[in-house]
Order: C-alpha cells, then structure tokens, then sequence
C-alpha cells in the first residue's frame, strides 16, 4: 500500500441512530464532556511526546497537537461557561479505556498500536462531530462543530502518517482493520449517552 494511501484503511460504522438524538436533548451534559475530552486529548498529546523524545517530527507533531486540542478545550470551555454552565469532574470513559486495552505492551508493537488507536479514537470524534455539526440548529454552535469536525478528521490522518513513518508499513492496513472493527464492536455495544463516546 502506497503511503498516505488513507482510503484503503477500513472505514468506521456509523454511530447508532439514536446517538445524535440524545446528545441534543441533553446538550449541556454533552459540551461538559466534550470539554473533558479535549482536554484528555491534549493530555495525551503531550505524554506522547515525552514517551518518544528522539523521534523529533513525532515529539513537534504531538506538542502541536496539544495545543490544538487545548484551544479546542477553551472553545468548549468558553460555551459553557458562557451559558453558566458548571463544568462536570473528568469520568472515567469505558470507550477510550476499552481502545486503549487494545494497545498491544510489546516494544516492537507499542508504539504501532498507540498511533492506530489514537487514530481510531480521534475518526470517531469525527464523524461524531460531524453529526453534532449536521443535526444542531444554532449557527454558531453548527459552525463551531463543522470546523471542530474538519480538526478532528486531520488528527486521524496525522496519528496514520506518523504510524507510517515510525512503524513497518506492511502492519499498518491490518493492524488498523484489525482495531477498527473491534471499534465497531464497541460501538455498537456501549449504552448511547449525552456524551461524546
Ligand atoms: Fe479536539
Ligand atoms: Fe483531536
């Protein structure tokens, strides 16, 4: 497979139909913790970084990347606040903590596998957002989301590049098929919350 050749990896299955619905009848719970996950996300930006200290485009990838998401959290946190809305306590996510099982502890895997799931992770916020951007009535909130949507899908794209830069590639397409559909398992298995996973 030629590299960045991003079309042949599996795609993931839609969201359950009820998913949209749900967040939009409970919005306020859903931008509390949409706020908590562009924080994590920034979080694990930065422990990616200083995990791999040497591979110098991925450490400058990933503290670009923490950034990005932290303005994503001071967005989110600007809505909220803006509509009083107390921020929630961070819960723990079964979803990011079930992708994360799934990371293989091997050295020669670790790292492959941190890069998918990551990538995973983030095509899921993705469509996700996407679907907040499409079903939401606000302008500001829909444009707001429509362009969260946009960073999101670059952030997958970036977590499969640095896997082909860093990793065999022959491993990256099944391993990636491999994790995305135990995503899809998940998915489709977790309860439909207000919440983004
Ligand atoms: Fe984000
Ligand atoms: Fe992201």
């Amino acid at each position: 497979m030629a590299k960045s050749d991003l079309s042949k990896l599996a795609r993931l299955i839609p969201s359950p139909q009820a998913w949209v619905g749900t967040v939009l009848q409970d919005f306020e719970t859903f931008l509390q913790d949409h706020a908590s996950a562009e924080k994590k996300a920034s979080g694990m930006a930065l422990s990616m970084a200083s995990h791999y200290p040497d591979r110098l485009d991925l450490v400058n990838a990933m503290v670009d990347l923490a950034v990005e998401e932290l303005n994503h959290y001071r967005e989110v946190m600007r809505i909220l606040l803006g509509r009083k809305i107390v921020p929630s306590a961070d819960r723990k996510d079964a979803y990011v903590t079930q992708m994360n099982k799934q990371v293989r502890k091997d050295a020669e895997y670790f790292l492959l596998d941190r890069l998918l799931v990551a990538g995973i992770i983030e095509r899921r916020g993705a469509e996700r957002f996407g679907l907040v951007a499409e079903h939401i009535t606000d302008p500001a909130l829909k444009k707001f989301y429509a362009a969260i949507t946009a960073s999101e899908e670059r952030h997958w794209q970036l977590f499969v590049e640095l896997a082909w830069q860093h990793c065999p590639a022959e491993e990256i397409q099944p391993r990636f098929n491999q994790l995305a559909e135990y995503e899809n398992h998940l998915v489709s298995t977790l309860p439909v919350t207000a919440s983004l996973h």
